[in-house]
């Protein structure tokens, strides 16, 4: 049976840039780099508690993601970070030059205040930064 996410590769043209990204820009835990030579791939891990899959599906077939589809016919989306001040880290990431889809947060799922990082700043990753509703 199926017991966990384990994890979600992300292919990056410059692996230090990456590294930095996400250890020093969004804080994650680095826990470092290790060669796969039968891969041909050098890899860099950063671990993160338990997380959720979400099914993302145009309303009323209308929206952004109805457009995705359009173009790409379904595929891996975005990936989510949680945030427990969501003001703040948007502040701190816009400091540093990236770049977002809007100007600030907007209501989400489960009454959670959400934005997107446009997937220029991220190697074409559209990363979603979200604050549950508990913490706002
Ligand atoms: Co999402």
């Amino acid at each position: 049976m199926i017991t966990a996410l384990d994890h979600i590769a992300i292919a990056v043209p410059d692996l230090d840039a990456a590294i930095k990204r996400f250890m020093d820009d969004f804080g994650l835990p680095f826990e470092g780099t290790g060669d796969v030579p039968a891969a041909k791939t050098t890899t860099a891990f950063f671990s993160l508690p338990a997380t959720t899959i979400e099914l993302v599906h145009p309303l009323n077939g209308e929206g952004p993601i109805a457009k995705y589809l359009d173009k790409r016919g379904g595929g891996i989306h975005h990936l989510c970070f949680r945030s427990d001040d969501i003001e703040a880290d948007v502040a701190r990431l816009k400091d540093k030059g990236y770049e977002f889809l809007s100007e600030a947060p907007s209501p989400g799922a489960h009454d959670s205040q959400v934005i997107f990082i446009h997937p220029k700043s991220c190697d074409g990753v559209l990363i979603e930064i979200n604050q549950p509703s508990e913490d706002h």
